[in-house]
C-alpha cells in the first residue's frame, strides 16, 4: 500500500534526467494503491513538464518522494475553491472532500477555453452531485473574471482556497481584504514574481567566476545557466532541493525551509534567497 495523503498534498517526481518536480495529487486519497497526477506541458518552461510528456511511457518505473502537504485543507464549514487551469489539481480532491462532508462549498474553475480546461467530466460529475456549487468559467465564453468577482461567490465568513497562475493568485490576494471571505489559502505552481530584488553577485567557489544577479532574476536562474546540473524542484523555497553552501557573504534568507542552525552553517536556497545590493556571495560549488 502507498503512504496515505490528504487533499492538497503533492509528490515529487524524480525524472530520468535527474530533474525533480512537484505535482499535486489529484486522485482519491482512499485509493492506497495509486497516485494520480496531471501535468500540463509548459512551452518554453525549464524542461520538467516536457520530459514528463516526452520521456515517460506506460510501464516505466519512476521514483517519487512524498507525499508532502504544503496546502492542507482545513475543511472549514463554508469554503470557496478558486482554480485556474491546471491549478484544479489540488482543488479537485478538496472539493470532493467538501462534498463528502456536506460542507457549504462553491468551486469556480477558470481557463482560457473549455477545451483547454482539464477534468471537465469529473467537475460535471461533482456539479451533478452538488447542484449550484460548481461553476466553470472559460474566458472565451464571457469576459475573464476579475478577482473580486471570483471572491464574490464565497459564502459569508467562508475560507477561500486558490490555486492557479501567478496573476490570478496575486489578484485574489489583493481583493481578499474587500471580500467576505474570512481566510485565504493559496498555492502557486510557479515562483512568485520578484518584486523587491536588488542586484548582487555570486562567485563560483575558487574559480573566481562571478555571475551578476539582476534585480528581477533569482540566484537559482542565474546559477542554472552556469551549472545546468544544479538540482531544483519547487522554486518556492520549501523543498530544499536547490540548497547550496555560502562560504562568504551576507545572505538575505527568504525560504521557508532552513533552520537557524543550517543558515548559520552557510546553507542557502537560491531559488528565493538573495543578498543585499552589491553584496558578493562566494559559493562552494
Ligand atoms: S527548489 Fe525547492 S527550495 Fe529551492
Amino acid at each position: 500500500m502507498l503512504p496515505p495523503w490528504q487533499p492538497g498534498a503533492h509528490i515529487e517526481l524524480h525524472l530520468p534526467s535527474g530533474r525533480k518536480r512537484p505535482y499535486s495529487l489529484c486522485g482519491d486519497p482512499a485509493d492506497r494503491y495509486r497516485y494520480r497526477i496531471a501535468v500540463r506541458r509548459i512551452a518554453g518552461g525549464q524542461g520538467g513538464s516536457a520530459e514528463v510528456h516526452d520521456a515517460l511511457a506506460d510501464g516505466m518505473r519512476v521514483a517519487v518522494a512524498g507525499p508532502r502537504n504544503a496546502f492542507p485543507f482545513a475543511a472549514e464549514a463554508s469554503v470557496l475553491f478558486i482554480a485556474g487551469g491546471i491549478g484544479i489539481t489540488p482543488i479537485l480532491p478538496m472539493a470532493r472532500e467538501a462534498a463528502r462532508r456536506g460542507l457549504d462549498f462553491r468551486l469556480v474553475h477558470t481557463g482560457r477555453s473549455r477545451g483547454s480546461m482539464p477534468f471537465a467530466a469529473e467537475l460535471a460529475e461533482l456539479a451533478a452531485a452538488a447542484p449550484g456549487r460548481v461553476s466553470v468559467r472559460p474566458d472565451d465564453e464571457s469576459r475573464a473574471p476579475e478577482a473580486a468577482d471570483l471572491l464574490s461567490s464565497c459564502p459569508a465568513a467562508g475560507a477561500a482556497y486558490c490555486c492557479g497562475p501567478a496573476p490570478m493568485i496575486d489578484g485574489v490576494r489583493r481583493a481578499f481584504g474587500g471580500s467576505r471571505a474570512s481566510a485565504l489559502h493559496f498555492e502557486r505552481f510557479a515562483p512568485a514574481p520578484i518584486t523587491d530584488g536588488r542586484p548582487f553577485e555570486l562567485q563560483l567557489g575558487d574559480t573566481g567566476r562571478v555571475l551578476p544577479v539582476p534585480c528581477d532574476r533569482s540566484a537559482l536562474d542565474v546559477l542554472h545557466e552556469a551549472l545546468p546540473d544544479l538540482p531544483f524542484s519547487c522554486r518556492q523555497g520549501f523543498c530544499g532541493t536547490c540548497r547550496v553552501r555560502v562560504a562568504h557573504g551576507q545572505v538575505d534568507h527568504r525560504d521557508r525551509r532552513l533552520t537557524a542552525t543550517e543558515r548559520a552553517a552557510g546553507a542557502m536556497l537560491p531559488c528565493v534567497s538573495r543578498a543585499p545590493e552589491g553584496e558578493r556571495l562566494v559559493l562552494e560549488v
